[in-house]
């Protein structure tokens, strides 16, 4: 028996398997209940007392090397069958395409864009400048008198330790920086992102987007801005739109107004989108304060200008009929995913 069990381990240890198939082949020859191993361990019940603890420790050890060499052997095929299917830099062109979904645009981009592109076409040019601002280009320079509500604390995030540096409340900052670089002509909108210390509600973010605009030539007046709102309106709402200005007060701008759409769900008569007002605030507007021209170095005698700024998302609520501004900022997949049609 001693030399059947040598010969076996020989055989063991020179068995090479290249295929799963031959592998099992192998361990039911050697392993199973009615394989060579078993049918040992049964002859091993009749062997003489003195032989039998030499004995058994080699049978243990033949059971051993056998169950050790089928596991390496299927890891050694396993391996090989999953490197073969790594395409080695060559890929397979007969694949089927990986289906890849559209993405969508977020809806304040969308609605950013089209406004931006409704005063491109009249010449307006786009200025960007920093969200982080000093106190200079937000308010200073807009001629907000020192004990303005908006330079408190309360309404305004400031810089810690620095009392001059804020995140910008308006990017009307951007058009005091565009006012002292160049000279009028000047026709630019600014859109951006703005910054308020605001409770946070369905209707209210301390997070939000404007697109401010400023026109500044010689003898630009009410009537220029009265007309260019107008034609933004009936782009933005559509061509039955009417619009209304209301007398308003703002610091940089004299005299100031807030401007109304005629509701474009119900058209004029009331209903729940405009609070049966039948219409709708859209933006601040105004003819720029002559001390605000002189601030940014632009004589006040020669030129004169008109100034507005909207809201982005207030205009996306009312065109997407969203009714929370905080959808806006969550990034739920769910909402951004049925924008994928607007552009
Ligand atoms: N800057 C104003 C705001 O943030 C909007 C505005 C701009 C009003 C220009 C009048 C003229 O509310």
């Amino acid at each position: 028996m001693i030399e059947k069990i040598n010969l076996l381990l020989a055989e063991i240890n020179a068995f090479r398997a290249t295929s799963a198939e031959q592998l099992e082949e192998f361990r039911i020859k050697m392993l199973s209940k009615k394989g060579i191993i078993a049918s040992l361990f049964q002859e091993f019940k009749d062997i003489d007392p003195s032989q039998r603890k030499a004995l058994g420790e080699k049978l243990n050890q033949l059971k051993t090397l056998a169950n050790e060499k089928v596991s390496k052997l299927k890891q050694e095929i396993e391996d090989a069958l999953a490197s073969s299917h790594d395409p080695g830099g060559m890929p397979d062109l007969t694949m089927p395409a990986d289906f890849s979904e559209p993405g969508a645009r977020h809806p304040i981009s969308i609605t950013r864009n089209r406004i931006n592109g409704i005063f491109e076409k009249i010449g307006f040019v786009i200025s960007e400048g920093p969200e982080i601002e000093d106190d200079w280009h937000n308010f200073s320079a807009l001629n907000f008198p020192e004990e303005h509500p908006a330079r408190d604390m309360q309404d305004t995030f400031f810089i810690e330790k620095n009392p001059d540096i804020a995140l910008r409340t308006h990017t009307s900052s951007v058009q005091v920086r565009v006012m002292e670089q160049q000279k009028p002509p000047i026709r630019t909108i600014s859109p951006g992102r703005v910054y308020r210390h605001e409770a946070i509600s369905a209707r209210a973010h301390c997070i939000f987007h404007q697109v401010e605009g400023l026109y500044i030539d010689k003898d630009v007046s009410f009537a220029d801005m009265k007309q260019t709102l107008l034609y933004f309106a009936r782009e933005m709402f559509g061509e039955q739109t009417k619009i209304r200005l209301r007398p308003s007060f703002f610091p940089f701008t004299e005299p100031s107004a807030e401007m109304d759409v005629s509701c474009n769900i119900c058209g004029g008569p009331g209903c729940p989108i405009c609070k049966y007002s039948g219409w709708i605030e859209v933006l601040g507007c105004g003819m720029v304060d002559p001390n605000v021209l002189e601030n940014c170095g632009i004589d006040s005698k020669i030129y004169t200008g008109y100034a507005f700024g909207m809201g982005i998302e207030r205009i996306a609520m009312n065109i997407f009929q969203i009714k929370d501004i905080r959808m806006f900022f969550e990034n739920d997949i769910r909402f951004l995913k049925q924008f994928t049609a607007a552009i």
